[in-house]
């Protein structure tokens, strides 16, 4: 039975009948001064706002919530703002990628289980980004999500500070000893000058780019600054938008279709993206019913040149691309050398061409042209091979040239705690050829994939004066950081994929440009290894936790759980009173 009054939006099952629920929903709304003519008919829009002190990346997220609200009265709206998890990325332990499907859960339960018609979702920091829109895609009503910007450049002296890469880069350095403590400290305090998220082009920079090009976010989402006034006016014209979204029941699955995740993955290629988009944009397209393969990343993205100079691939900050003409001018680039599905609708109702065909481009040293890119192939690669059977991640556009085709022998650590208790010993037997490989960090086994497969080089080698390292891991990497880093081996070690079967001393070869990863030990040696394989014991996981290692999915198939992929859709729940 359809509590929904026919022809009418879903929020006159709350609100529209003249019967006992009716009267005590529309009751209770009432204590919060809403007068008659709000329960007409007219949308009502939720606003899933982040809003959390815990997640510094969001601070002005109640500002721009504002801003939102005003819009959506302008158009003839009625704004409800609700809260739903919020992920600190640089506070939350052990990880936010854990929480990023529990997150999920919270806004496509509060969005089907709410009176909506249509939602705002308000994100900017990494996971809360692809989390959102997980759940809103679940639901499949109208939705736009407004980012919320990167902060304002980091400044130490005269230098601009790029947050992430350059913590990454003085951490270092710091280790090194070419820094003093007090010069360290000052760094640490430039950093972070305003609200917004990560400056550079790390996790939550990609997400926002993910969205605009994408098609759920309005142009110029991706990179107007947090504190500019122009992030303010975008979420007044996304409060207004949304209200004719509903009317014209233009919804999540009319946007992203295989053609605008191809269009986000060129993208991605084009501004250097972050490794961990791979997993997101798998999640992202389940939960809508879309096919995308890990494959789909060499096919669409390879070819692709990275024409953003942007830390941590090059030079530059977001602040610096906004002012230089914002991810508008790189959809146009691609579109005019034929890398863009042209017609891909848009939460404006709009194309993507329609967008970004006169975007200009006012810093050709921020912007690149096509033909003289920052990197001729700036595709994330995704490798095969014995170690990684079903697939693994390098970014090349962060990687060493002189490490792309590399053999060198194993130095094994089975997990985070064994790296961090060996690294700094000068006994440790590495140097600078060696691969370094960390086991049992995966979605199951850390649980939750940390960003730990960065890992730090030893000092020794460090204080030659080396700065990269052929890494390898079944973890996930910041996205500001850099390095020769192959991430996401799949199967993980600790469900007993290969990479379990690593030991000290085995020679590795990567091949970025044949796409390759392999174990160089024989078959027979593996299986001998293989039987001896045990599982890790999991009895000391409880609640939360127990239910994602039981239920988590892989790296290769966006480390959803197994029961949240598809689209539930949003029918009208039955009443309660
Ligand atoms: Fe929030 Fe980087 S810590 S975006």
């Amino acid at each position: 039975m359809s509590y929904k009054i026919p022809g009418k939006f879903r929020s006159s099952a709350w609100f529209g009948h003249d019967t006992h629920d009716n009267f005590v929903h529309r009751s209770w709304m009432r204590n919060q001064g809403m007068p008659d003519d709000q329960f007409d008919g007219r949308p009502i829009i939720g606003i899933c706002n982040t809003f959390s002190e815990l997640n510094p990346c969001h601070a002005h997220f109640r500002d721009l919530c504002e801003h939102v609200k005003k819009g959506v009265y302008e158009s003839g709206g009625v704004p409800l703002e609700f809260p739903v998890i919020s992920l600190g990325e640089a506070i939350i332990r052990p990880t936010a990628m854990i929480y990023r499907n529990l997150m999920s859960m919270d806004v496509e339960e509060m969005i089907r289980a709410n009176p909506i018609d249509g939602v705002v979702l308000l994100a900017g920091c990494d996971k809360n980004v692809p989390a959102s829109l997980m759940g809103a895609a679940s639901c499949n009503i109208p939705t736009i999500l407004v980012s919320g910007g990167p902060m304002l450049n980091g400044k130490y002296r005269d230098r601009d500070l790029g947050s992430g890469t350059d913590v990454w880069r003085y951490s270092e350095e710091r280790k090194a000893g070419l820094i003093s403590k007090e010069e360290y400290s000052k760094i640490e305090a430039g950093m972070n000058r305003s609200a917004g998220n990560c400056n550079t082009m790390g996790t939550a920079s990609t997400m926002g780019c993910m969205v605009e090009s994408l098609g759920m976010g309005l142009p110029q989402n991706a990179a107007v600054p947090a504190v500019d006034a122009n992030r303010k006016i975008i979420s007044r014209m996304a409060g207004r938008r949304i209200v004719e979204m509903v009317k014209e029941d233009l919804k999540p699955s009319d946007i992203l279709t295989k053609e605008a995740f191809i269009n986000a993955i060129r993208v991605n290629a084009a501004i250097g993206g972050s490794t961990n988009a791979a997993i997101h944009f798998k999640a992202i397209a389940g939960r809508i019913g879309v096919d995308l393969d890990l494959e789909d990343w060499n096919k669409y993205g390879t070819d692709v040149p990275t024409i953003l100079n942007l830390m941590p691939s090059g030079k530059y900050l977001m602040e610096d691309f906004y002012y230089a003409g914002g991810l508008p001018a790189i959809i146009r680039i691609l579109g005019e050398h034929d890398l863009l599905i042209k017609d891909c609708i848009t939460v404006n109702g709009s194309t993507i061409w329609e967008n970004n065909k006169n975007a200009e481009i006012f810093n050709d040293e921020v912007i690149k042209s096509f033909d003289k890119p920052l990197l001729d192939k700036g595709g994330l690669a995704i490798l095969k091979g014995n170690l990684c059977p079903d697939g693994a991640v390098i970014k090349p556009s962060a990687a060493s040239a002189h490490l792309m085709k590399h053999t060198g022998k194993a130095v094994v650590f089975t997990n985070i705690e064994d790296y961090l208790e060996r690294i700094n010993d000068p006994e440790l037997d590495i140097d600078e050829n060696s691969v370094m490989v960390m086991q049992n960090c995966g979605p199951i086994g850390y649980p939750g994939m940390a960003e730990v497969g960065n890992m730090g080089l030893p000092p020794k080698i460090l204080k030659k004066g080396i700065t990269d390292m052929v890494r390898i891991s079944d973890a996930r990497m910041s996205g500001t950081a850099y390095g020769t880093v192959v991430l996401h081996i799949t199967p993980e070690a600790d469900i007993g994929g290969p990479l379990a079967l690593v030991k000290n001393g085995d020679m590795i070869e990567l091949d970025v440009n044949k796409r390759s990863l392999n174990l160089l030990v024989d078959e027979s040696e593996l299986d001998k290894r293989r039987k001896q394989w045990k599982p890790a014991p999991k009895d000391h996981l409880g609640g939360y936790q127990k239910l994602y290692v039981e239920r988590v999915l892989q790296a290769d198939q966006g480390c959803d759980f197994d029961f949240l992929v598809g689209c539930r859709g949003a029918d009208v729940p039955r009443p309660s009173h």
